[in-house]
């Protein structure tokens, strides 16, 4: 990939950079998937929510999946009345319900107490469901395993299934699980759904829909045929709208992280590079210890340095690298595939500035789409 277009003379550092092009690729790939298999798309808002790039986003999917009411005020906010907004949180907050459920097409409860204790206060026209835990997942990390002993996300099957029987509930039309994080074996999903199936095949009877969560990589993906007939089968077999909520596979590699080299010295048996940056900018690198992908790294190269944030944190680094030529101060590092999870969870932790943002393609080149300053610092705290 060429990233050295986005280094400009107009740049300045650190930045956040939106490629339309890639995400216009990314798009209309995503609305091929729905048109094959059948299924609604909606953008998973806690991954990103720049809105000059949510407009684009939403011009192209069926909506928007939230969990809070600011997510959901935004999502009103860009999308059209007959697009979906999703709605699932374990937090909903008593004095929050009316105005989410007013916003939400469809609201998804957590819990069963969840809805004991709000389910007078949902508006008529509000689709209710429930998020189901099915206690199976791909994933055996617990930091980021909904499925994990002890979960606070979703109900388990039996207590669900008791649940409507016994309290006769039928106000609710659809399920919802989420059970991944960036998986490309739809073999899970499939495998999820036949246990759901098994245990509550005449709870699918009477729904009008399914949302089948996110944390699944389409593009390039070698098994979406898995996928395609999932989706065709269950529409087949039950008469229902299939929904998926994918964030991470819609954004995460149109965006690009440009710093600037601001020192380099020697450290104890390799080199140090300081960076205009710093790991609060991306904060899952510190949180599940990631390594980034970077343009010009070379594998094989003599030259290794460890890249450092700029705050005072000893752990601020984004880890060893090697490069062919030895790095100078004023170079720049492009951070790849950093769209997903960065920008909404960057922090200005250590009076740091935020990364401005822009937008790119390639007939206007780069457009500055937000600067952050002392102000925005400061507001917080008076
Ligand atoms: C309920 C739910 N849906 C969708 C997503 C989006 O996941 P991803 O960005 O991995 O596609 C998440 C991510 O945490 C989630 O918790």
């Amino acid at each position: 990939m060429n990233s050295e277009k986005y280094i400009t003379s107009e740049i300045e550092t650190p930045a956040f950079i939106c490629d339309l092009d890639i995400i216009n690729k990314t798009l209309y790939f995503h609305k091929e998937i729905a048109e094959k298999s059948g299924c609604k798309i909606l953008f998973s808002l806690k991954s990103f929510t720049i809105i000059e790039i949510l407009k684009y986003i939403q011009k192209k999917l069926d909506g928007f999946s939230v969990s809070s009411l600011f997510e959901a005020k935004l999502a009103k906010k860009i999308l059209t009345n007959n697009q979906y907004i999703h709605f699932t949180t374990p937090g909903i907050r008593k004095d929050e319900i009316e105005e989410i459920s007013q916003i939400s097409s469809h609201l998804i409860f957590n819990s069963l107490s969840q809805y004991e204790q709000y389910k007078s206060l949902i508006n008529a026209n509000t689709q209710i469901g429930f998020r189901i835990n099915p206690k199976f997942s791909a994933n055996i990390d617990t930091r980021y395993n909904p499925c994990c002993l002890n979960s606070k996300l979703g109900i388990p099957i039996k207590d669900f299934v008791n649940f409507i029987k016994e309290k006769s509930i039928t106000n609710f039309t659809g399920i919802h699980f989420h059970t991944n994080c960036d998986s490309t074996d739809f073999s899970f999903l499939y495998d999820t759904f036949y246990l759901l199936e098994k245990n509550m095949k005449d709870i699918f009877n009477k729904i009008k829909w399914i949302n089948l969560g996110g944390g699944y990589l389409y593009e390039g993906n070698p098994n979406l045929d898995i996928f395609y007939n999932l989706i065709k089968e269950i529409k087949q077999k039950y008469n229902i709208e299939v929904f998926i909520e994918p964030g991470s596979s819609i954004i995460r590699n149109s965006c690009f992280l440009i710093a600037n080299i601001i020192d380099l010295f020697e450290g104890d048996n390799k080199k140090i590079a300081i960076l205009d940056t710093t790991i609060n900018h991306i904060p899952e690198v510190f949180e599940y210890n990631y390594r980034l992908k970077i343009h010009n790294e070379s594998f094989n190269g003599n030259n290794e340095y460890i890249l450092c944030g700029s705050s005072c944190l000893a752990g601020d680094k984004f880890g060893s690298y090697k490069f062919d030529n030895p790095l100078k101060i004023g170079d720049k590092i492009i951070f790849e595939n950093i769209g997903s999870y960065s920008i909404v969870k960057a922090n200005m932790f250590n009076g740091i500035n935020l990364p401005d943002f822009y937008q790119y393609d390639k007939i206007n080149g780069l457009n500055l789409i937000k600067k952050f300053n002392y102000e925005d610092f400061i507001e917080k705290y008076e």
